[in-house]
């Protein structure tokens, strides 16, 4: 099998090193070998961006709205083929790989229609005769770092407005999923960019990452809390502007008043869906005493009636882990949650089909609490804890007791409760009778406290990281 090469200036560049793209559902399955990018090759890269930005940043709305709506329109019409590489590299099911095509297609067509619309202002000064204009330019060459979770549509949500508003950009992918990512640029590269504009390096992000902080002008980052946290501190350090998605420890509280069974399939599907590898995940589940028992039972009957196995058979709703650290990430976190005394309701297991993957049951723990590990760090597995409590105030409180603020959820049908949830809780994003995850890609997109850091991504507000504002006053003689 021939290795797939990284993006530098328009051309597909190869190393002496090599990876492969392995399908989680069954190891044995080698999707692709891709060229390992090293030192020279994210240099070189940086370089290509910051040439290409000299012309770029002055091409015309109309040449960037194209690109990115061709680039859309190719995603969109290969979506099945593309939702299937998605979901044999990624492992989610094969219906939530073409939706996340569809989504990245979106998003490019979205930010194609952003580059012609008006981010201008023009007023009148405080000074007689005199007018001020408010503009936008590009900010210069973008690195962005990508994770493995959402491969095509993260990566779609940083390129787009990048270059929408003139931008250039250092892309690196994850190592776990190149796949997506080398399609989206071969895409984007055949779709009319000018070489430079969009380059890819898949190198390791201890390689890629310092070059990245020190030669680009700003880094947008999605991942971990850990490794944001340092990029921010990095960034920062140096002056760079940065914009960081982190981990989620995010919390749904069911009142008693809720619809039980949109409680439970909203719970189900932020929780356990695309294996639970989402951000927005929902991890705590806050619920009130008088329909604590109810609602553990049937979330308990519909957690252990989740069909797992490979990712693109037929019906499956839950696929494998994305990778074996993730698999025993969650295999930990069950077993320090059951030794301090939470008590598993369903899965908490390994499972075993025909092909070596990393299959691991939906759990869920309930009669933990709020102090407990399991409520405190990130699992990014299908895992879900209890937490019983005996009011909304009290579930506020402990909804709020973390130190992530991405995305929370309440079910409820109490108009006032929803209001003061939505007011109260120190969260990004909030759904009310909804689940947690699952977003959309016009509005804005981020988190509070530990989970975020710098302007929101996505939808109009987009605009605020990838142009910096110019102010122009003019006394005409
Ligand atoms: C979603 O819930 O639809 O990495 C999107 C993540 C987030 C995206 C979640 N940045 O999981």
């Amino acid at each position: 099998m021939s290795a797939k090469g990284n993006l530098i200036n328009g051309e597909w560049v190869f190393t002496d090193k090599t990876f492969n793209d392995i399908n989680p559902s069954d190891t044995n399955d080698i999707i692709g070998t891709y060229s390992t990018a090293g030192e020279a090759e994210v240099k070189a890269a940086i370089a290509a961006a910051k040439d290409a930005f000299q012309t770029w940043q002055y091409s015309t709305p109309q040449q960037r709205f194209d690109v990115l709506d061709n680039a859309g329109t190719e995603v969109l019409a290969r979506k099945a083929e593309l939702g299937a590489l998605l979901s044999r590299e990624e492992g989610k099911t094969l219906p939530e790989g073409i939706g996340e095509v569809t989504r990245a297609g979106h998003i490019l067509k979205y930010f194609a229609g952003e580059a012609l619309r008006a981010h201008g202002e023009v007023l009148d000064s405080v000074r007689p005769g005199v007018k001020v204009e408010i503009t936008r330019e590009p900010v210069g060459i973008i690195g962005l770092i990508c994770p493995w979770n959402f491969p095509i549509a993260i990566p779609a949500w940083k390129i787009a407005p990048a270059i929408a508003f003139g931008n250039t950009v250092v892309f690196k992918p994850a190592e776990l999923t190149p796949g997506c990512a080398w399609e989206l640029a071969d895409i984007l590269n055949r779709a009319g960019l000018p070489k430079g504009v969009l380059n890819m390096i898949f190198a390791r992000g201890s390689v890629a990452g310092p070059l990245m902080i020190d030669g680009c002008d700003a880094i947008s980052f999605t991942g971990s809390v850990p490794t944001g946290t340092r990029v921010r501190d990095q960034a920062v350090a140096k002056g760079k502007r940065v914009q960081c998605e982190m981990g989620g420890k995010n919390p749904v509280v069911v009142l008693d008043d809720a619809d039980l069974d949109n409680a439970v399939n909203s719970v189900l599907n932020s929780s356990f869906f695309s294996s639970g590898h989402r951000c927005t995940a929902s991890s705590r589940i806050i619920v009130t005493e008088g329909i604590a028992d109810r609602f553990v039972e049937a979330l308990g009957k519909a957690t252990a009636a989740i069909k797992v196995g490979d990712s693109r058979a037929d019906g499956v709703q839950m696929g494998p882990i994305a990778s074996q650290e993730q698999l025993d990430i969650a295999r930990d976190a069950v077993t320090k949650a059951k030794s301090e005394g939470g008590v598993v309701v369903a899965g908490g297991e390994d499972l075993t089909f025909g092909t070596p993957g990393y299959y691991y049951a939906p759990t869920l723990i309930d009669k933990t609490t709020a102090d407990m590990a399991i409520n405190k760090e990130e699992v990014f597995g299908p895992v879900a804890s209890v937490i019983r409590v005996k009011d909304l105030d009290e579930a506020i409180a402990v909804a709020n007791d973390t130190e992530m603020g991405l995305s929370a959820g309440i079910c409820t049908k109490s108009l006032k409760a929803a209001e003061t949830f939505k007011r109260k809780i120190q969260s990004g994003m909030v759904m009310v009778n909804l689940p947690t995850a699952g977003v959309d890609y016009h509005v804005p997109f981020g988190g509070r406290k530990a989970s975020s850091f710098g302007p929101r991504e996505q939808g109009a507000y987009a605009v605020e990281f990838y142009t910096i504002v110019k102010t122009a006053y003019q006394f005409p003689l």
